[in-house]
């Protein structure tokens, strides 16, 4: 038994507490929907059921919403951002079940949801039980799984600001932040600090992976616009530069991760010369970082996880679509999207010309932009296996 009278919710400076505290109260809702099986049938839908029923459906027609939101648009997307090696991995499998099992859980709800309107208004005594412990036990389930791997994860790889990113968002969701702070005034003075960071050889790590990580983070925490899309330059055997933007999906000591067409314009310009160059600009904090180096595929493996963890929509896309290829019309398209889906159902098999690049470094440089274009460049060279950093000239 708890010491304090009163139950006292955790903070959203502490957002993952919250989440639980959020859990907490769905189980004490999921054992009110139980009580009310039980009492139905012995006083029909009196007072005492219509109460409970109001208050059941008072949760999990608001609360229980904003909850999911707050894992599917910012808990997980911070997290597949930070996840890195077997993180990513369980992440990369968990992640669509735990979605998956949102949507499942909202159409069971909406099930319950009817037959509690009635209860609620007293016109009936109907809970089917048969949905109601379906509902109460892929919620039980779908809590345990978040509660034994989502949330220590969370704990252990998210930083002090990205927990901070989390908080603000959810606060902002159930209208507890003004917007002015969440993602205004304070947003815009972060920026500004780090816009007018200076960068120097003493305060750039050693390892340029880790100098990354360092502002990957930064450009997260200042929200700039789609911090992991990035320019990838290939050359074919014509000697011909052609980029595109592409999504980094991973990045570690072995280099940075994207996936795609292997069969693309990319994909062939590739297998002709596997020397590419990465660019991320982050103009809110006035940033680049530009990465050279060889390109090779990511393994079976790898690209299996990734491909099935990818919504199934996605997946059937990615097979239909033989990417910078002409096609007569979108009618075309929409034709082999469905050919494919009728083929595949709902279990696609990843093909062989789809999977990961990885461009393994060679060469890195951060750039911060300086007052009167006097810019700072570090520069990071691999020489034999070391890394050799120094400034070069704006
Ligand atoms: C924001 C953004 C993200 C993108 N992400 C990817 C990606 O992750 N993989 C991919 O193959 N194409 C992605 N694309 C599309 C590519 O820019 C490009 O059109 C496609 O890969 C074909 O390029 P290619 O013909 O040079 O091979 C993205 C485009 C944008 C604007």
């Amino acid at each position: 038994m708890s010491n304090s009278l009163i139950d006292t919710a955790p903070g959203y400076d502490q957002p993952i507490a919250v989440l639980k505290h959020c859990h907490d109260k769905i189980r004490k809702q999921l054992q009110t929907l139980q009580n009310l099986l039980s009492h139905l049938p012995q006083h029909g839908a009196d007072a005492a059921a219509q109460q409970a029923a109001q208050a059941v459906q008072k949760y999990f027609n608001k609360a229980a919403h904003l909850h999911h939101a707050d894992e599917e648009n910012d808990l997980f997307p911070l997290l597949t951002a930070a996840a890195q090696g077997e993180d990513a991995a369980l992440l990369g499998k968990l992640g669509p079940q735990i979605l998956a099992q949102h949507k499942q859980m909202d159409l069971d709800w909406d099930i319950l949801n009817s037959q509690l309107d009635k209860i609620a208004n007293g016109s009936s005594a109907a809970l089917n039980a048969t949905e109601v412990e379906r509902f109460v036990q892929a919620y039980t389930a779908h809590m345990e799984t978040e509660e034994a791997h989502i949330a220590p994860m969370a704990k252990r790889i998210l930083s002090p600001a990205q927990m901070t990113i989390l908080g603000e968002a959810m606060q902002q969701r159930r209208g507890l932040l003004p917007a002015a702070i969440a993602g205004g005034i304070a947003l815009a003075d972060l920026r500004m600090d780090y816009g007018r960071a200076s960068l120097s050889e003493a305060d750039t790590l050693a390892d340029p992976i880790a100098q990354f990580a360092k502002w990957f983070n930064e450009a997260m925490k200042a929200q700039v616009n789609e911090p992991n899309a990035m320019s990838v330059a290939t050359v074919g055997a014509n000697g011909r530069p052609s980029s595109r933007i592409v999504l980094i999906k991973q990045y570690d000591e072995r280099g940075f991760t994207w996936y795609t067409n292997y069969e693309s314009q990319k994909g062939r310009q590739l297998a002709e010369n596997p020397h590419a160059a990465i660019l991320f600009f982050w103009p809110e904090l006035e940033r680049q970082v530009r990465i050279e180096g060889r390109v090779e595929k990511t393994s079976v493996e790898e690209s299996d996880k990734y491909f099935y963890s990818r919504p199934v929509k996605s997946q059937l896309a990615a097979i239909a679509s033989r990417q910078s290829r002409p096609i007569g019309s979108r009618e075309a398209m929409e034709e082999s999207y469905a050919v494919v889906e009728a083929a595949s159902g709902d279990q696609p098999q990843r093909p062989e010309h789809w999977g990961g690049y990885r461009l393994v470094p060679e060469r890195v440089e951060f750039w911060q932009g300086r007052a009167s274009r006097f810019h700072d460049r570090i520069v990071y060279d691999l020489q034999d296996g070391s890394w050799n950093k120094e400034r070069i000239q704006p």
